[in-house]
């Protein structure tokens, strides 16, 4: 059956290396999983003074997660956890109260640092917050970044990094799977 995914990069960097990943990781994805990032860039800083009226991009956020079936966080580590703008990008997500985008949904969570942890301790606290939103969460991976590895067209080079992301994309999709034969998402 396919199933979309939306996802998001947690950086905003004109030369993001998890960016490169999130290419990777959609190279060698099941052919029934179809991607659509969902950008973090135009999101105001959130404060709830907005719940009684979302701007429109804002509404047009959480319309697009509304619309898929699971989603894919690929996010750098920024001192020892996730980027603001991402951070930032899931308060918008889970409010306003009662109308949690993250519910109950199939994620993914990766990234990808220059250091050779990669990305855990962000993960970390990626995990803790996805897990207050009731997102359903799969297994971890961890990615330290070794350039060579990674061709401009997203292609891999490094054949058992090639298979390390394979993997990792098979199993979320059985992930979904798995999650939605419970839990079917509401229509949006
Ligand atoms: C970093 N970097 C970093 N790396 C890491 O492994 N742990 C960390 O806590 C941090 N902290 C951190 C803070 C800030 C503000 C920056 C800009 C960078 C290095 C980081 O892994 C590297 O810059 C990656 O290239 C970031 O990913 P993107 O933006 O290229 O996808």
């Amino acid at each position: 059956m396919p199933y979309t995914v939306g996802y998001f990069v947690g950086s905003l960097s004109s030369t993001s290396i998890n960016r490169v990943l999130a290419k990777a990781l959609i190279g060698v994805a099941p052919e029934d999983l179809t991607f659509t990032e969902i950008p973090l860039r135009d999101l105001p800083l959130y404060t709830p003074d907005f719940d009684a009226d979302f701007p429109p991009e804002a509404r047009a956020f959480k319309t697009a997660i509304a619309e898929t079936d699971a989603v894919m966080f690929v996010t750098p580590e920024y001192n020892r956890s996730i980027p603001g703008g991402l951070k930032n990008a899931i308060d918008w997500a889970s409010r306003p109260s009662g109308e949690n985008s993250f519910d109950h949904i199939p994620a993914a969570v990766i990234g990808a640092s220059v250091g050779s942890i990669g990305t855990a301790v962000a993960q970390q606290s990626l995990r803790g917050v996805l897990s207050y939103c009731n997102a359903r969460q799969m297994t971890e991976a961890y990615i330290h970044f070794i350039p060579g590895d990674y061709a401009e067209d997203g292609s891999v080079n490094n054949p058992d990094t090639e298979k390390f992301l394979r993997d990792f994309m098979s199993e979320f999709r059985d992930h979904i799977e798995r999650v939605l034969t419970v839990l079917p998402r509401p229509d949006a």
